[in-house]
């Protein structure tokens, strides 16, 4: 078959890690998520989100998608919206990388930096109620607004967990990804939940983020975090949490590449070393599926810069031996997440979330509803 750049998301490899896990702990593999065309997982909901838009009406030929991303999902809908003709308007913030910001360019995207801090110091909030105020102001605009969209996390049940369930599922025994709005965890976990409920379901936050509660700080890893417990996020479905440490991210992220020859942005350095920590406590027989939600280039003038790193007071670089002992050293932030959800449902009104997206999230959940009635069979 011929594709269009859009047919091309989805379907990424499942890749293991040889040096770094031995052949007699459990398994861990990687969903390597770099490969779909606008480099990231955030392909995926984006274009599941703007998909339903159009077949509902409300995103129109000629229309504005308006969206709050410090990155990867306003990439996405930057490449979806230059293939589709669509105006794209992306809210950013202080911390977005240059990498990233050049890319939403390139797409033809345009670009606003919110610079106001919320209560929280971090920038969602703002950025968020801005995006809204947009959507209001400008005509035939669309807000596919991930943090609130339920169809973040449908996109994720849908396409995500269905790939990794063909793939491996008599194998799974945990599942480990990272959490911003939590569509991938929340989408995923659900899916898991009903066909193989066994499966540990492992959530992976920064230090410094509160959305498996603790206070809120300042923290250097983009992409993850917020400073509440997404509506995308059902905690019923979530094992365990890990609070990963900003340097803790960037070195194991390093050292994947160095030892690997695997490229990830440092979200997905802090799950690979989770998986790594599972893994030491598993048998051979056992997997632990793990997400990488893109690759490192994006994290370039960061990442992969020495003098930055060092900027940081950060460690240049950890060998095989450091990285699998500091993976072993982790301990869970919480082993019950439910108890320590923090909703915030006051926010829907605060930070005046669109009717469309309220109307939408009542079908999701009546699907989610019946869902839940039907079993699901897998071979
Ligand atoms: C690099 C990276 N990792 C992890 C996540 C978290 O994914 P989700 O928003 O589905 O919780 C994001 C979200 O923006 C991301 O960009």
């Amino acid at each position: 078959m011929i594709a269009t750049i859009l047919d091309t998301i989805g379907h990424t490899p499942l890749i293991r890690i040889p040096n770094t896990n031995k052949a007699n702990e459990g398994q861990v593999l990687l969903k390597y998520e770099r490969y779909n065309p606008g480099g990231s997982i955030k392909d995926r909901a984006a274009i599941y989100i703007v998909e339903e838009a159009e077949r509902r009406g409300l995103l129109k030929p000629g229309g504005a998608i308006i969206e709050s991303s410090s990155g990867n999902f306003g990439i996405s809908l930057a490449m979806i919206g230059a293939a589709k003709g669509y105006r794209v308007i992306i809210l950013v913030d202080p911390k977005t990388t240059s990498a990233n910001l050049a890319l939403l360019k390139g797409f033809g995207a345009e670009v606003i930096v919110v610079t106001e801090q919320d209560d929280s110091g971090s920038y969602h909030k703002t950025r968020i109620s801005l995006a809204n105020k947009l959507a209001r102001e400008i005509e035939n605009s669309y807000r596919p607004d991930q943090c609130f969209n339920l169809l973040n996390s449908e996109a994720h049940y849908n396409s995500t967990a269905r790939e990794i369930v063909d793939s491996c599922s008599n194998k799974i025994a945990a599942f480990v990804t990272a959490v911003s709005t939590g569509g991938q965890l929340g989408g995923i976990s659900k899916y898991l939940k009903r066909v193989a409920p066994n499966v540990q379901i492992i959530g992976v936050d920064a230090v410094g983020s509160a959305i498996f509660g603790g206070r809120s700080d300042s923290y250097r890893i983009p992409g993850i975090g917020l400073s509440w417990t997404p509506l995308n996020l059902n905690m019923e479905y979530v094992d365990c949490a890990y609070k990963i440490t900003d340097e803790q991210a960037f070195l194991a992220a390093r050292a994947f590449a160095r030892h690997e020859g695997i490229l990830m942005g440092p979200s997905s350095g802090a799950c690979a070393l989770v998986a790594l920590k599972m893994a030491q406590e598993l048998a051979p027989d056992q997997c632990i599926v793990c997400m990488v939600s893109d690759g490192g280039e994006r994290y370039i003038p960061t990442l992969f810069n020495d003098e930055w790193m060092e900027e940081q007071g950060f460690a240049a670089a950890a060998d095989i031996a450091s990285i699998r002992a500091m993976a072993r050293q982790l301990q869970p932030w919480s082993t019950h997440p439910a108890d320590s959800v923090n909703e915030r449902l006051d926010l829907i009104q605060s930070l005046e979330v669109p009717d469309s997206t309220l109307r939408m999230n009542e079908e999701v959940l009546a699907r989610e509803h019946s869902n839940s009635e039907r079993s699901i069979t897998i071979d």
